[in-house]
């Protein structure tokens, strides 16, 4: 592998473009093409980063020599685009979630592994680094025995208005939170218990707002806030809490500000300064460290961010979440990799 990484994203929507804007700004990638398949959004994205433009991953493929690839499609496009990224040898970051599918998550990540080549999931909040702060003092004791944890999602029907159609709250949001606490309490799900409440998302048959209980297999329980609910006048994009406590101690993060309130003549608004703002060197926050340590992965062979088994955890758990409320019971997860 060369010292500077031939790059390309597939998929250069609201993340994907974000994607390609990291990989164009680091030293160690230089990224050479993108590729939408809409014609306009490819063309534009790759006329703003001086990148090649492609509508098929065939032609793509042909025309470009590749060392790693974002794929930031819609999860419904992930496995096959996948396949053909394994077949020319390129390693690959993966957007969440894996696929639309647990059957199609497990082929994927079946795949992937058979190929031998290197690739993780995007999940930020593991290198958010107040989540990561609260990751080490778990570990490290210094917050005793865990007793419980709290993780709030909650965004605006606007999320609901623009996501509905094709993805649902809890595979596309509250995934972050539900893996946030895997994470932390280390230890299987033993039991979930989940309620929901269907407003403007009962169109297409899922939920606006979900609150769930897990009790995990060492004792720990936690405890679920998520919606997309609230009007979009809000002044925050999105207000998030994870909330850790053990005998010995807690962590508590307050994501419901970033510490940087704007009075203009049109609205008081919290801009996000955490999970990707624009600043003077480009994109950054949380989604510039996720793809930056894929990157470090690729050259220095550290740690991935995130195993492809754990991606597939969280999604398990989110079905087991679906089909708790779809019972109205307790469900037992059952799991393929735990
Ligand atoms: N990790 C995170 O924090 C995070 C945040 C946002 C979105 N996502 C994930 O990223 C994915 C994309 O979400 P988004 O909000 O950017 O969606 P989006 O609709 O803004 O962008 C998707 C892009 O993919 C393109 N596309 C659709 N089918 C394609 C195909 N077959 N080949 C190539 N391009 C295709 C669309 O034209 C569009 O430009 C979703 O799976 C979502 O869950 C993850």
């Amino acid at each position: 592998m060369t010292e500077e990484l031939r790059a390309a994203v597939i998929g250069v929507g609201r993340i994907g473009s974000l994607h390609a804007s990291i990989y164009r700004d680091d030293p160690r990638t230089r990224l050479v093409a993108v590729m939408d398949a809409d014609p306009e959004r490819s063309g534009a994205v790759g006329n703003e980063f001086g990148a090649n433009a492609y509508t098929t991953v065939d032609e793509l493929i042909a025309n470009e020599t590749l060392d790693v690839v974002s794929i930031a499609t819609p999860e419904s496009f992930r496995l096959e685009i996948t396949r053909k990224c394994i077949d020319a040898g390129i390693n690959m970051l993966l957007e969440k979630p894996l696929a639309p599918t647990l059957a199609e998550s497990r082929s994927l990540i079946q795949a992937v592994k058979q190929s031998g080549l290197k690739s993780t999931v995007n999940f930020i909040l593991r290198s958010d680094p107040r989540y990561v702060h609260a990751k080490q003092s778990v570990a490290d004791g210094s917050v005793g025995e865990l007793c419980t944890l709290f993780g709030r999602r909650r965004g605006t029907a606007a999320g609901a208005a623009i996501l509905g159609e094709w993805t649902d709250l809890l595979i596309s949001t509250a995934i972050h939170d539900l893996d946030a606490m895997i994470w932390l309490a280390d230890a299987k799900v033993e039991r979930v218990h989940a309620e929901g409440v269907m407003k403007q998302c009962a169109q297409w048959g899922h939920h606006d707002a979900v609150m769930a209980v897990l009790r995990f297999e060492n004792g720990v329980i936690g405890s679920l806030e998520t919606s997309w609910v609230l009007p979009s006048t809000v002044p925050a994009p999105l207000d998030a809490s994870l909330q850790v406590v053990g005998t010995g101690g807690g962590v508590f993060v307050d994501g419901s500000n970033h510490g940087l309130s704007v009075v203009d003549d049109r609205r008081f608004s919290l801009p996000d300064l955490t999970h990707w703002p624009s600043g003077p060197t480009g994109v950054y926050g949380d989604l510039k460290f996720s793809v930056e340590r894929f990157i470090r992965h690729l050259v220095d062979g550290d740690e991935a961010p995130m195993q492809l088994d754990d991606a597939l955890y969280a999604e398990e758990i989110v079905a087991a979440v679906k089909e708790s409320m779809a019972i109205e019971a307790p469900v037992r997860p059952s799991s393929t990799v735990r």
